[in-house]
C-alpha cells in the first residue's frame, strides 16, 4: 500500500520538476547557480553593482536566482523599454513581499500594490487628487518657508566655520517639508517614534525576507520576523489612526482651517463618496503611509548626490552659480517660479541622476501573464528588476560614462521623465513614479538655493577629490559616509 502512495508522489514530483524545468528553459540566460541559494552567494552589499557586473558578462536581458526564485533583471535601455513600455501592462504587476503584506494593509497600497482595478482607482486618485500641479503648487510658500528656515540656520554656522552635516540636515528638511505636506505638522513635532516607525518600515520594506526566497518557507514564522513585521504594522497603524482622529476633530470645530493638507483632501473624498471604488479609512491609511515613506528620503537623497558632486567639481559649482546670480542676482531668496529655464542647473541635475538614481533598481515588477519578449519566453509571476544605474553607465549609451559632466546634455534632448530610456530615475510608464513633478521641484528648488547662497568648503583640508561617494544599497541607495561640509555665505557682499 505505502509503495502505491510512494510511486504516486514520487510521480507527482517527477511531473512538477518536468514542468518547472520546460517553464525556465526558454528564459533568459544568467550565471550558473547552486542549488536552494541559486546565485546568492554573488551578491556583496550593493545588489545594483553586483548585477551590473554580472550583466556585462552574461547580457542586458538575464536570469538570476534569489535563492529559488528566478528574477530577470534589464541593463540596457532596449531591455529596459521591453519591459516598461513594450509589454509594459504585462509587466505593471508587484511581487509578493511579506514586510509589505503585513505594513501596507495586505499589499493594498499603491506602491506595491498588484496591478488590477484596485490599483487602478487608487493610483488615479493619487495621481489626480494628491499630487498633480496644482495641489504641489498650493505647498510652495511651506516648501519656500522649510528652506528658509535651513538657509538661516546655515548662515549661523557660516558665522561660526561649523561644519555640518548636510546629509542630516538634508533628510530632516525633506521629512519636514513630506509631514507638514501630508499630516499637516512638523516630523521633530511628531508624537511617538514616529522617525524610528519609517525607518523601522523601510529597512523592512528593503530586506529580501528569507520567507520570500524560499517560498516553501513562507509558512514558517521566520526568526519571528513575522511577529516583528506586525509589530512594527501595528504601531504604524496606531499612528495613522491617530492623525486621522486628530484631524477629524479639527475638521469639525474648525471649518476656516487655512492650511489643507493630504489627509484633509483624503477625509474630504472618503466623506463625499466620490470616490469610485470602495474608499475607507483603510485605504485612506495605506495612501498616507505609502505617501510618507515614498517622499521622505528620495529627494533629500538626490539632491545630497548632486551636491555631492558638486563638491567633487568646483567648475560646474561655479558655472551654476553664475547661472543662477543672473536670475536671483540681489534677492537671495530662490523663487520656484523662476527655476524652469535655469538650462544649467537642469543639466546637473539630470547628470546627478544619471549617476545616482536613489533606486537603482526601481521597485520590482511582476509579470501578470505568460510573455514572450526578445525570443525568451516569461512565464506568469515573473519578477523583473530594471538597473537604471547599470543603464546609466552604459559605455554604448554614454562617452566616458564614469565622469560628471553636466555639459553631455547640451543640444540633448533626453529628459529624466521617462521617455528616454537611457535616463530613468523615476522609472517609465504605468509604475513610474507619481511624484516625478513633486520630487523634481524640491530638488531644483534645494539645490538652486543652498548653491546660489553658499560657497562650500571641505573639513580638514580635505580636496574635492577626497570625497567618499560609497554607495549604501537600500530601499534609497544614498551615500555611504554623511557629506560634512562648512557653509560660506556668499551673498551679503553684493
Ligand atoms: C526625487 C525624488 C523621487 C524619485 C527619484 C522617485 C523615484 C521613484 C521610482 C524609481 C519609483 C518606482 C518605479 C518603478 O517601479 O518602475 C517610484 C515609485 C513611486 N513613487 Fe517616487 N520618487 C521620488 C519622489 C516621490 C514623491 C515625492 C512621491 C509622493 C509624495 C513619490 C511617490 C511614489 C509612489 C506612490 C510610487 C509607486 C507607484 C506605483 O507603484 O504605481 N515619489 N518613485
Ligand atoms: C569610503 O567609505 C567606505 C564605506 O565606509 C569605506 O569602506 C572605504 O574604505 C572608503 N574609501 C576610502 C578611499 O576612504
Amino acid at each position: 500500500m505505502t509503495s502505491i502512495w510512494l510511486v504516486a508522489l514520487a510521480s507527482v514530483a517527477i511531473i512538477f520538476l518536468v514542468k518547472e524545468f520546460i517553464k525556465r528553459r526558454k528564459l533568459p540566460p544568467g550565471p550558473i547557480r547552486l542549488p536552494l541559494i541559486g546565485n546568492l552567494h554573488m551578491f556583496g552589499e550593493n545588489l545594483h553593482q553586483d548585477l551590473y557586473k554580472i550583466a556585462k558578462k552574461h547580457g542586458p536581458i538575464m536570469t538570476i536566482y534569489f535563492g529559488l526564485i528566478p528574477t530577470i533583471v534589464a541593463s540596457s535601455p532596449y531591455a529596459a523599454q521591453q519591459f516598461l513600455k513594450d509589454h509594459d501592462q504585462i509587466f505593471a504587476s508587484r511581487p509578493y513581499h511579506a514586510a509589505c503584506y503585513y505594513i501596507f494593509y495586505k499589499q493594498r497600497n499603491l506602491i506595491m500594490g498588484k496591478y488590477g482595478p484596485y490599483w487602478r482607482h487608487m493610483r488615479k486618485l493619487c495621481t489626480l487628487q494628491l499630487l498633480n500641479n496644482v495641489k504641489i503648487n498650493s505647498f510652495q510658500s511651506m516648501r519656500k518657508q522649510e528652506v528658509q528656515i535651513l538657509v538661516n540656520f546655515l548662515i549661523k554656522a557660516a558665522s561660526n566655520r561649523d561644519v555640518v552635516d548636510l546629509s542630516a540636515k538634508l533628510a530632516s528638511l525633506s521629512a519636514n517639508m513630506a509631514c507638514l505636506m501630508v499630516i499637516g505638522k512638523k516630523y521633530n513635532n511628531v508624537d511617538g517614534d514616529f522617525k524610528d516607525m519609517i525607518q523601522q518600515t523601510s529597512h523592512m520594506a528593503a530586506t529580501p525576507n528569507l520567507a520570500e526566497l524560499f517560498p516553501f518557507l513562507r509558512f514558517i514564522d521566520f526568526q519571528g520576523s513575522v511577529l516583528r513585521m506586525k509589530q512594527i504594522a501595528e504601531s504604524c497603524d496606531e499612528f495613522l489612526e491617530n492623525v486621522i482622529d486628530e484631524h477629524t476633530r479639527q475638521y469639525s470645530s474648525d471649518q476656516s482651517k487655512t492650511s489643507i493638507d493630504m489627509v484633509d483632501t483624503l477625509m474630504e473624498i472618503m466623506q463625499s463618496g466620490e470616490a469610485e471604488f470602495e474608499f475607507d479609512r483603510r485605504h485612506v491609511k495605506a495612501i498616507l503611509l505609502d505617501l510618507l515613506v515614498a517622499s521622505m528620503d528620495t529627494s533629500s537623497t538626490s539632491i545630497e548626490w548632486i551636491l555631492s558632486e558638486l563638491l567633487k567639481h568646483p567648475n560646474v559649482m561655479k558655472k551654476l552659480q553664475s547661472e543662477l546670480d543672473n536670475v536671483f542676482d540681489q534677492k537671495g531668496i530662490v523663487e520656484e517660479k523662476d527655476l524652469k529655464n535655469l538650462d544649467y542647473l537642469n543639466m546637473v541635475i539630470k547628470e546627478g541622476f544619471r549617476l545616482h538614481p536613489v533606486a537603482p533598481l526601481l521597485l520590482p515588477h511582476e509579470s501578470i501573464e505568460d510573455c514572450t519578449l526578445d525570443g525568451f519566453q516569461m512565464p506568469k509571476g515573473s519578477r523583473v528588476l530594471v538597473n537604471v544605474w547599470a543603464i546609466g553607465r552604459d559605455p554604448d549609451v554614454w562617452r566616458e560614462p564614469e565622469k560628471f559632466i553636466p555639459e553631455r546634455f547640451v543640444e540633448s534632448t533626453i529628459d529624466v521623465r521617462g521617455q528616454n530610456f537611457q535616463l530613468l530615475p523615476f522609472g517609465s510608464g504605468r509604475r513610474s513614479c507619481p511624484g516625478l513633478q513633486l520630487g523634481l521641484t524640491i530638488v531644483h528648488l534645494v539645490v538652486a538655493q543652498l548653491v546660489h547662497s553658499f560657497d562650500w568648503e571641505l573639513p580638514n583640508g580635505m580636496m574635492p577629490n577626497d570625497i567618499n561617494m560609497t554607495e549604501k544599497f537600500g530601499l534609497v541607495t544614498a551615500r555611504a559616509l554623511p557629506l560634512m561640509a562648512i557653509p560660506i555665505y556668499r551673498l551679503h557682499n553684493k
